[in-house]
């Protein structure tokens, strides 16, 4: 277990470039009308980790995802992903949000195959990647089966079927399970433990969950609010291989209650 409550100027440590596939310095987000969303924020995830944000609502996650997806440039810092300036010349990213946003007049099939469609990838070579990535997620029997006809459980398995099948070589998730039931939001941790687990996976999970963020992470930020920083950087403990009974754990135990305690000063702003 190890706090981090600053971090090392650029270049000042001798971090090999794996350990900075993705790379946040100095990062700030002012949003058009004013709003300092990010401010001075530091962030270094390396390939392969699988790492959780956790922080009050607003404080800014879903904005450093989105700028780490490329979808919004930062107003002041640097970013990078795998040492270079620009994403898409980098990596292969992917990315889940709360709603599965699947196109309901299609079947599961159209909508895990629309990523290869926009990409230009004919039918007979998408075809086995289409099935490759719901084999992965348990939906292969579903391919002919529209949203509606599925449960929200299966729908967000869709939806990750969806990211995987262009082997993303980097996931961001946002509150992808805060919708569901806590049963199928542990099945749906699971998947992507295992799915973590045998592919070289990066994935960056938001979530409001402490559970989740333990149970699933290999690390944890925890970030404070006005305006978003990072505040601690905690290692998770567990085994590389986890099943429900981490749940019961010291260390899962300890880590929920030692995550608790900094969210609060997050939320109350005692970092300030
Ligand atoms: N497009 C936008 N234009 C203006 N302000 C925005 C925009 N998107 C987010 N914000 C503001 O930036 C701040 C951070 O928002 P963000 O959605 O990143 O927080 P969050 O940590 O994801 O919150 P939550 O946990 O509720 O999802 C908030 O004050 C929000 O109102
Ligand atoms: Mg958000």
């Amino acid at each position: 277990m190890s706090h981090v409550l600053s971090f090392e100027p650029p270049g000042a440590m001798p971090d090999p470039a794996d350990s900075r596939f993705l790379m946040a310095r100095g990062v700030e987000k002012v949003w058009p009308n004013g709003t300092v969303a990010l401010e001075r924020l530091n962030l270094n995830v390396g390939r392969g980790e699988l790492v959780s944000l956790l922080g009050p609502s607003g404080c800014g996650k879903s904005t450093l995802l989105k700028m780490f997806a490329g979808l919004e440039p930062p107003s002041a810092g640097m970013l990078r992903w795998n040492g270079q300036p620009a994403l898409a010349q980098s990596c292969k990213m992917a990315m889940v949000f709360q709603e599965a946003t699947l196109m309901p007049w299609a079947t599961i099939e159209e909508n895990v195959r629309l990523p290869l469609s926009l990409a230009g990838v004919s039918k007979n070579v998408s075809t086995p990647q289409v099935m490759q990535a719901l084999l992965a997620v348990g939906l292969e029997n579903f391919l002919h089966a529209r949203p509606r006809e599925l449960s929200g459980g299966m729908q967000m398995r869709a939806a990750l079927a969806r990211a995987l099948v262009i082997e993303p070589d980097l996931l961001l998730m946002d509150e992808p399970f805060g919708a569901l039931d806590e049963f199928t939001r542990h099945k749906l941790d699971a998947d992507i433990r295992a799915l973590w687990a045998r592919r070289n996976l990066t994935v960056l999970f938001v979530t409001h969950s402490i559970y989740e963020a333990v149970w699933l992470s290999s690390r944890v930020i925890v970030m404070g609010a006005r305006p978003g920083r990072v505040i601690a950087d905690i290692q998770i403990d567990g085994p590389k291989e986890r099943d429900a009974s981490f749940r019961t754990t010291p260390t899962f135990i300890r880590q929920v209650a030692e995550l608790s305690t900094l969210l609060e000063q997050a939320s109350g702003g005692t970092h300030d």
